[in-house]
């Protein structure tokens, strides 16, 4: 098996530039920023804040959250229910990063990550894959971006889809994630120490996805 690592802040690109290589490499994608998205829209859903670890704990026994993988890319499944379209809000962004502070979610999720991994090569993204889920990995990359172009890309997206929040607004959350996943103290947003810093801004997805797929056929040389 083979795992490719790729961790960074929010609208660093990760999530696009993975599921590219994943497919050029014939890996599955594996989206752990997902699995805490669910996880916190499920905890909003049911009345319960990020400060009552006791009910989150509660809460999770009677929670599962899995994957399946279809030619289109990764649905979550909530309790069997697929909640790939409603984890994608401001609200369940911030969710995610609220609830993903508390070390029983990330235990909860820990298994799973790896279970993945041990079955098939992935390319699986996040905050903590370097560092935590797969240190073992192969192959591990911090992919940045300055926050002016992360925040303009992701305006771009919304744009798209009909959506539209002030780039303003999306800065300042976007930088508001950013510090509190990269100042909590379990399992903190950094580069691992063997990780290939890639800096995307300037370049083209293309260009991401050549860099990554080009560390991979290097190691496996
Ligand atoms: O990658 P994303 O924006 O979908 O992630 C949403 C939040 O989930 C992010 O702000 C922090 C949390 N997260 C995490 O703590 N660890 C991961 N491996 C992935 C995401």
């Amino acid at each position: 098996m083979t795992a490719v690592a790729i961790d960074g802040p929010a609208g660093a690109g990760k999530s696009t530039a993975a599921r590219a290589a994943a497919k050029r490499l014939g890996y599955i994608y594996v989206d752990t920023g997902a699995m805490y998205r669910a996880v916190g829209v499920r905890m909003l859903a049911l009345g319960i804040s990020p400060k009552e670890s006791g009910r989150v704990e509660e809460a999770l026994k009677g929670l599962s959250v899995s994957l399946r993988f279809t030619e289109e890319g990764q649905r979550v499944l909530l309790n069997g229910e697929d909640v790939t379209g409603l984890i994608r809000t401001p609200e369940a962004s911030r969710a995610a990063s609220d609830f993903s502070a508390l070390p029983c979610v990330r235990s909860f999720l820990l298994g799973l990550q790896q279970d993945l991994a041990k079955t098939n090569s992935v390319v699986m993204d996040g905050r903590d894959v370097g560092t935590v889920v797969l240190p073992w990995a192969q192959v591990k990359i911090f992919l940045t971006a300055s926050p002016e172009e992360r925040a303009r890309r992701r305006h771009q997206e919304l744009l798209e889809k009909g959506e539209a929040p002030s780039y303003e607004e999306i800065l300042s959350d976007m930088l508001a994630r950013d510090y509190q996943d990269s100042h909590r103290e379990i399992a903190p947003l950094r580069p691992a120490s063997d990780a290939v810093l890639l800096d995307s801004t300037g370049l083209t997805l293309d260009e991401v996805v050549e860099r990554i797929v080009g560390l991979v056929r290097k190691k496996e040389a």
